[in-house]
């Protein structure tokens, strides 16, 4: 689905990412962790395509097809889809017109009923939403463009803990996660600090970024209860 080859990317002329290799595909899903500043956001944000993220040198290649150079609206047309960490507040167009754009008006009132977001649709999008509302209005944008490959940029952070498991279950259900799902076509990136939205969306691999490398892989939960023991200064001490 997804295939990252030795990307180096620039933010305002300061490399940020260096070198990084990653590989994911049809029907997977991948855990990034990482301590704060070392690229992950950076990361997302470059394989969506967001001219500030400029790639000097890799390839990014999404279904087989070079989407290196293409720009950020026909990355989303071909099947990208991001949730920000911190999205825009977009005025002068409400919640419920956009999600319009994707979903018929059937599906526009379940996502609204199954996301508690139904009497934000007529507010403008994050406006003065609060840091937790924020996140479900992203998953219901997400949901509702339903993306081949799907970049989660922190989903559960800021959230309380009903709502982590209201968000965790849409989240397994956009990744097709549930029993009722044969073959998942669906594939997912998730950055995570705290790792609990684990506890409801099932990820198959993982992988800890450090200082804009991706340094180690292994099985999500196995590498979180090492970060949480021994945080991300083994890692570092790993690699010397
Ligand atoms: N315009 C800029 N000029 C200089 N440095 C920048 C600029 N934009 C981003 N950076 C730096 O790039 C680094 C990586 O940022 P990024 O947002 O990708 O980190 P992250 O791993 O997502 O961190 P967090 O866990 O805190 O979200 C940070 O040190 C950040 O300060
Ligand atoms: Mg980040």
């Amino acid at each position: 689905m997804l295939k990252i080859e030795n990307l180096v990317v620039e933010v305002a002329g300061h490399q940020i990412l260096k070198d990084v290799n990653l590989e994911i595909k049809k029907g997977e899903t991948f855990v990034l962790f990482g301590p704060n500043g070392s690229g992950k956001t950076t990361l997302l944000m470059s394989i969506m395509g967001f001219p500030k993220y400029k790639i000097t040198q890799g390839k990014i290649f999404y279904q087989g097809k070079n989407i290196t150079r293409l720009p950020l609206d026909e990355r989303a047309r071909l099947g990208l889809g991001i949730m920000f960490q911190r999205p825009p507040t977009i005025h002068g167009v409400t919640l419920k017109q956009l999600i319009g754009i994707y979903a018929n008006d059937l599906d526009v009132q379940q996502l609204g009923k199954a996301l508690n977001l139904l009497s934000f649709f007529d507010r403008d999008i994050n406006a003065d939403f609060s840091g937790g509302e924020i996140k479900r209005s992203e998953i219901l944008q997400l949901f509702a463009q339903k993306p081949n490959i799907v970049l989660l940029d922190e989903p559960a952070s800021g959230v309380d803990i009903e709502n982590i498991c209201l968000i965790g279950k849409v989240i397994s259900q956009l990744l097709q996660h549930t029993n009722a799902v044969k073959e998942k076509t669906r594939s997912g990136l998730i950055i995570t600090h705290t790792g609990y939205i684990l506890d409801y969306v099932k990820a198959d691999k993982g992988c800890v970024m450090i200082n804009g490398k991706i340094v180690c892989h292994g099985e999500p939960h196995s590498l979180l209860r090492g970060i949480h023991k021994t945080g991300y200064q083994e890692c570092i001490k790993c690699l010397k």
